[in-house]
């Protein structure tokens, strides 16, 4: 049951189970706006509405769909539309409940952003660990396919779409955008070296809109109700909602669906119950492992890409992850920086080398072999990390190690002076929460 305090757009009806089938779909109106596009619209008539409506992307950058989308050339080439389901950051589930609950919402969103980037191939690029949903996102398109929603000559409109749901091999590198392309095209999944950007060539060289499963979904509400409705969500610089997956020290971890701004005290205390008794909150990261983390004083701010942005971190894929006063923030810098060093893919210096010296310089502090010094050299390499990577993988390790050694320093001083004082863990989370591993 949704709770009142939510915003339901995209999780609307998401507790009814027919919602999955087509004809479910439909009986809340599902495909009307396909039909409204596809037979009414004309392709800038749809980038226009994307565009005024000021979705950002929910994948982690946050910028414009409509943006974006509009960068595509003109003109007779192939071009194609790649939707992001890699969703493998830690802290993020919330693609995995839209994609499972309602995947003819994504279908739709797909089809009708193929209009506005004039794509006649899609694909949905989904985590290989993803196996039930990306089996209801088969069954799923088979019935678009059959509805005449997907295929040749859509609706008599002589427009085609061919949409293919491909199933990764299990690397959080493919979630990035180019290496995310190279993986499809069956290489190993590297980063690609931008520019050229992947609007103006990307899948196969043809100009490629990429998005994330969250923001797609977005695509049939938006233009089913105008760019004005949308904006009627949200802040100025934040409109429409957003599913927050909230995870670690809380009581009621969950996805949660909110209109972006909201208090994000309200989120974690309201919504997901707070820290179990007896236990406060020390930290949060505000946007996924890769985000800046921020102390209880930041609790009040909105949650916005701007507020975030200006706390000095980010809304990223809008993933919480609480850490409460059991945690160790030294062992979680080191689970943190763990985690990126085993998935960087190698290819470049500052990102394959930097990880590698943060985690052995980490395991140093938590070993009690390290001096104070070297928390001052801890945090410099990081800025060296930080914009100077092929991709942001490098800097997703950097930005929250960084910030941890700042404004948890007297903590890691204090692991250092006492090695080997015991861990706690926090029960149902130990490796989010940074336990020793
Ligand atoms: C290492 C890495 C992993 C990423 N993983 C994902 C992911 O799993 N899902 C996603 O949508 N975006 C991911 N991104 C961001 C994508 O590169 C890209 O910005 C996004 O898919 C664009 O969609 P959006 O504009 O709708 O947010 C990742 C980026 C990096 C650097």
């Amino acid at each position: 049951m949704a709770d009142p305090r939510e915003t339901r757009v995209l999780l609307e009806h998401a507790e009814d189970p027919a919602l999955r089938t087509i004809d479910g779909y439909r009986g809340y109106g599902g495909y009307a706006t396909l039909e409204k596009a596809y037979r009414e619209m004309e392709q800038d008539e749809v980038l226009k509405e994307l565009e005024d409506s000021g979705l950002r992307g929910r994948g982690g950058a946050g910028f414009s769909m409509g943006k974006k989308a509009s960068f595509l050339p003109r003109g007779e080439m192939a071009k194609y539309l790649c939707c992001n389901a890699d969703e493998s950051e830690p802290g993020a589930f919330k693609d995995r409940e839209l994609m499972q609950r309602n995947p003819h919402q994504l279908i739709e969103g797909i089809a009708i952003a193929a209009l506005a980037a004039d794509a006649g191939h899609a694909f949905i690029f989904i985590r290989g660990e993803y196996a039930e949903q990306a089996d209801i996102l088969d069954a799923a398109v088979a019935e678009a396919y059959e509805a005449g929603y997907l295929g040749k000559d859509i609706l008599g409109c002589r427009r085609d779409l061919e949409l293919v749901v491909h199933r990764g091999a299990g690397a959080y590198i493919c979630g990035e955008e180019t290496a995310l392309l190279d993986a499809l095209e069956g290489k190993r999944g590297n980063p690609r070296l931008k520019p050229p950007f992947p609007a103006v060539q990307g899948l196969y060289g043809g100009p490629t809109l990429i998005n994330n499963v969250e923001t797609l979904s977005n695509v049939p509400k938006i233009v089913a109700n105008g760019a004005e409705w949308f904006k009627g969500f949200g802040t100025e610089q934040s409109p429409g909602t957003k599913v927050v997956s909230i995870s670690g020290g809380v009581r009621r971890p969950g996805n949660y669906e909110v209109e972006l701004g909201i208090p994000t005290r309200e989120l974690i205390f309201g919504l997901a119950g707070g820290p179990e008794p007896g236990h406060e909150i020390k930290a949060f990261y505000p946007g996924g492992s890769s985000s800046p983390v921020l102390t209880p004083a930041e609790l009040d701010l909105p949650y916005s890409f701007e507020a975030m942005g200006e706390a000095g971190s980010m809304l990223g894929s809008g993933s919480i992850i609480v850490a409460d006063d059991r945690v160790s923030i030294p062992h979680m810098a080191l689970r943190t920086a763990r985690f990126y060093h085993h998935e960087s893919c190698g290819k470049c210096a500052p990102c394959r080398e930097g990880t590698n010296w943060t985690v052995k310089m980490l395991e140093r502090v938590v070993r009690g072999e390290a001096t104070p010094m070297d928390l001052d050299i801890i945090s410099s390499v990081q800025q060296n990390i930080i914009g100077h990577c092929l991709c942001v993988l490098g800097d997703s390790m950097a930005m929250p190690v960084s910030a941890m050694v700042n404004k948890f320093r007297d903590e890691f001083e204090r692991v250092i002076a006492e090695a080997g004082m015991p861990i706690a863990i926090v029960q149902g989370a130990p490796e989010a929460l940074g336990a020793a591993t």
